[in-house]
C-alpha cells in the first residue's frame, strides 16, 4: 500500500471505530486515510468542516487509486468509512460537544489518536483563557482522554491511545507555570511547544496507571520531522517551510506520507499488543528513552494534579474519581 513508506499493513475488524484529531491535514490527513484502508471506520476530529470534507474526498480518491494499483491488504469497498465531528480544542467547550457528540453516537472506540497541534509564533490566548499551543497540544485531548477511558475500556481487547508527541519534548526545561496555570510569561513559543510535548509524555504515564488492569494500551511517537504545515504557517515572513528545523534535520525531513508510518506502527501493529508506555521512532521503539523530566513522577503528578484542577468544572465525580491514581503531587518542583 502507498509505495515507499513502511507501513504496517493489517487487517482491522470492519467493527473498529478510530478517532483522529487534527485529520484533515499532514501527518493526521495520511494516518486517518491509511487506517480507513485497513476497514476501520476514522472519525475525523477537526475544527473545520470545509477542510475535514475536502479531506475526506481526497482521501476516497486516493482510495479508488489504490484500489485501481491493486494494492495489497487493503479493503474493496466502494468507499472508505469516514467522519467528520466537530472539534475545536482551543475551546472546552467545543471539546466538550465533541465528547458528547461522539459518546451519543458510538459506543465503541477502539484507537484514539491524539494528533492535532499547532505551534504559534505569538501570545494567543483562548476563550479559556490559556495559551492556544498549550491548550490545543495538550489540555483539550487530556480532557478527551478523560472522558473516553471508559468507552476504550469496554471496547474489547487492544484498544490503544496514542500521542503524536515529538523528539522536541527532550529539549523542554518543565514550565511550572504552563503547568500549573496553562500560561507562560514571558510567551517563548518554542518553550511552550516543547512543554506541551512534554506534558504529553507524562501523561501518558499518568494516564498507564489508570489502565493497568485494561486491555488498552497508551504511548507516544515521535514522528521525525515532517513537512507539513505546523511550523509553515507560523514562520516570520520571508523564512521558507521547515527552515525552523533545516539545519538540523538537512535531508531528514519526511513526506506526510512516510511521516505518518510511526503513528500507524503505534496504531495497528499487532506486535505492540500488551505494551504499554512505548515510545517510538521511526516505527520501532525509540533507541532513547522519554526525557528525565519526562519520566519524573514528581512533575508527573505536579501536572496531572494541576490540570484536573483546571478542568474541575468539565469533569464530573465520576471520571474525576478514574483520575485518581497515585502520583507524587505533594512537591511543587522548583522552577
Ligand atoms: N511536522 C513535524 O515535523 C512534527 C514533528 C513532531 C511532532 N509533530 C506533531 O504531529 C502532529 C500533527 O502535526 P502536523 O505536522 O501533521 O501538522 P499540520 O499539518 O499542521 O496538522 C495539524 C492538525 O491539527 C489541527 N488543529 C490545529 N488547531 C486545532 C484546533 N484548535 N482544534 C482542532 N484541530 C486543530 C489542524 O487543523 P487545521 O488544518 O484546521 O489548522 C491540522 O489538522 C502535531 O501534534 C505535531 O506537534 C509534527
Amino acid at each position: 500500500m502507498g509505495a515507499k513508506a513502511s507501513i504496517p499493513v493489517v487487517q482491522l475488524p470492519r467493527d473498529t471505530v478510530v478517532i483522529v484529531t487534527g485529520a484533515n491535514s499532514g501527518i493526521g490527513y495520511e494516518t486517518a486515510k491509511f487506517i480507513a484502508m485497513m476497514g476501520a471506520k476514522v472519525v475525523l476530529a477537526c475544527r473545520d468542516e470545509y477542510k475535514a470534507n475536502d479531506a475526506i474526498r481526497r482521501m476516497d480518491a486516493e482510495f479508488q487509486e489504490e484500489k485501481r494499483l491493486n494494492s495489497t491488504n487493503i479493503i474493496r469497498d466502494d468507499h472508505l468509512t469516514l467522519e467528520f465531528m466537530k472539534l475545536d480544542l482551543a475551546s472546552l467547550e467545543s471539546t466538550m460537544k465533541f465528547i458528547e457528540t461522539f459518546k451519543e453516537k458510538y459506543k465503541r472506540l477502539n484507537l484514539l489518536i491524539c494528533n492535532a497541534g499547532v505551534y504559534s509564533t505569538t501570545k494567543v490566548m483562548t476563550e479559556d483563557n490559556f495559551e492556544l499551543t498549550y491548550q490545543v497540544n495538550y489540555l483539550g485531548h487530556f480532557l478527551i482522554v478523560a472522558h473516553l477511558i471508559p468507552i476504550l475500556m469496554k471496547s474489547g481487547k487492544d484498544c490503544r491511545i496514542v500521542f503524536v508527541c515529538s523528539e522536541a519534548h527532550q529539549k523542554a526545561k518543565f514550565d511550572v507555570n504552563l503547568a500549573e496555570h496553562g500560561k507562560s510569561n514571558p510567551y517563548d513559543c518554542d518553550s511552550i511547544y516543547n512543554n506541551t510535548k512534554l506534558f504529553q509524555i507524562m501523561q501518558m504515564y499518568c494516564v498507564d496507571k489508570i489502565l493497568l488492569k485494561s486491555d488498552v494500551e497508551v504511548c507516544c511517537v515521535n514522528p521525525g520531522v515532517v513537512n507539513t504545515d505546523l511550523f509553515r504557517n507560523n514562520l516570520p515572513e520571508g523564512q521558507p517551510g521547515c527552515g525552523h528545523f533545516c539545519m538540523d534535520c538537512f535531508g531528514c525531513i519526511k513526506t506526510p506520507h512516510t511521516g505518518c508510518a510511526t503513528t500507524v506502527y503505534a496504531a495497528v501493529n499487532p506486535e505492540l499488543i500488551g505494551i504499554s508506555r512505548g515510545y517510538y521512532k521511526h516505527s520501532r521503539a525509540a533507541p532513547s528513552w522519554p526525557s528525565k523530566a519526562g519520566r519524573d513522577p514528581e512533575y508527573q503528578g505536579f501536572l496531572w494534579t494541576s490540570t484536573r484542577e483546571l478542568l474541575k468544572k468539565y469533569i464530573p465525580p465520576d471520571i474525576d474519581k478514574l483520575l485518581d491514581v497515585t502520583v507524587d503531587a505533594n512537591n511543587k518542583p522548583k522552577k
